[in-house]
């Protein structure tokens, strides 16, 4: 049975950063997550007789499959096109591609490099488009996260976490949601490895409004002294190979081990959006540790994304 009635729609005609989504559609779709999560059954047609195309760039195991599950478990059906051996916009201009795909599909998934292709099909595509993973942002990990956070602590208002490592589209999406749904964040980088200086005038103009704190820092320990939740990803994200070796020596003493974790509040949890290079940015007995929730975000992708993807082509639009 499906109980669409009452599932809120997102305005916006699409989701290209975390900013797409007002606070209230994030509360709303954290919500309708749990929701689905406990009662998949009553959702299974909600997306009978749509089609969605999924066009990746880059490599996936997380975002893929539960993109394709979460369609598939609603009723509706995907099409995955695979982007790796030749970037969206070679064969054919993205707006091209943006009004073939508008014709058959009710929305468009895209894991892209740059945000700009990202736009570009938005701007051309009469269906939604949502991002998969960009080289600026990352919104259904992001949605996701907080899904879990909320699961576990109960109560996001007042929290606190800390992000250790990039500056990069991980960061930058938890830096917005947690603006927005009053959750205080520092985020310690090495110098120049940074969030991008206008997500942080972004996320610190939105803090005020729900009583979060976004602040920056060149040291952990700092970070994540009375923190609830250690967040950190891998240092060298897709598409910045070439830096690796780099990056190894400007991250060195960035990594989140036992001693990082012991500065934390009390029973704080561990998080990473996967894949980790357990050695580097976490070791391996921190992501094995009891306080590490990775799986259990890794989880919620399914149940965040079936959220998302209900209150786009299922919720009532006013
Ligand atoms: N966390 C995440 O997006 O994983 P994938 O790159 O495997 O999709
Ligand atoms: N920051 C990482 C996230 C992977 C899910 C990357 O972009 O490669």
């Amino acid at each position: 049975m499906t109980t669409t009635a009452n599932i809120p729609a997102i305005q916006a005609p699409h989701l290209l950063a975390d900013t797409d989504l007002t606070a209230d559609e994030l509360q709303a779709l954290i919500s309708l997550a749990v929701d689905v999560k406990r009662s998949p059954a009553r959702y299974a047609t909600a997306l009978a007789g749509k089609s969605i195309a999924l066009l990746f760039e880059k490599p996936s195991l997380r975002t893929r499959v539960t993109f394709e599950l979460a369609i598939q478990q609603l009723g509706g059906h995907s099409v995955f096109q695979d982007h790796r051996d030749g970037r969206i916009g070679e064969r054919e201009p993205a707006k091209d591609m943006a009004r073939n795909l508008d014709r058959w599909v009710d929305a468009i998934v895209a894991r892209t490099f740059t945000q700009q292709i990202l736009e570009r099909l938005a701007q051309w595509s009469s269906v939604p488009v949502i991002n998969a993973l960009s080289g600026k942002y990352h919104p259904c990990q992001a949605m996701a996260d907080f899904q879990t956070l909320y699961e576990r602590f109960g109560s996001l208002k007042g929290f606190k976490m800390a992000f250790i490592g990039d500056g990069n589209n991980v960061c930058h999406s938890l830096m917005l949601c947690a603006a927005r749904l009053g959750v205080s964040l520092t985020v310690a980088t090495p110098p120049e490895y940074e969030p991008d200086a206008e997500v942080v005038a972004h996320a610190r103009a939105i803090a005020p409004s729900s009583g979060a704190a976004i602040e920056l820092s060149f040291d952990p320990r700092q970070a994540v002294s009375g923190a609830s939740a250690v967040y950190t990803d891998i240092w060298t994200s897709m598409g910045w190979e070439a830096e690796t070796q780099q990056r190894r020596v400007a991250f060195a003493g960035f990594q989140v081990n036992d001693e990082l974790m012991a500065e934390t509040a009390p029973n704080a949890v561990f998080m990473h959006c996967l894949p980790a290079a357990r050695g580097e940015e976490v070791t391996d007995s921190v992501m094995e540790s009891p306080a590490s929730i990775v799986f259990d975000q890794a989880e919620n992708r399914l149940h965040a994304q079936k959220a998302l993807l209900l209150m786009f082509l299922a919720g009532k639009r006013s």
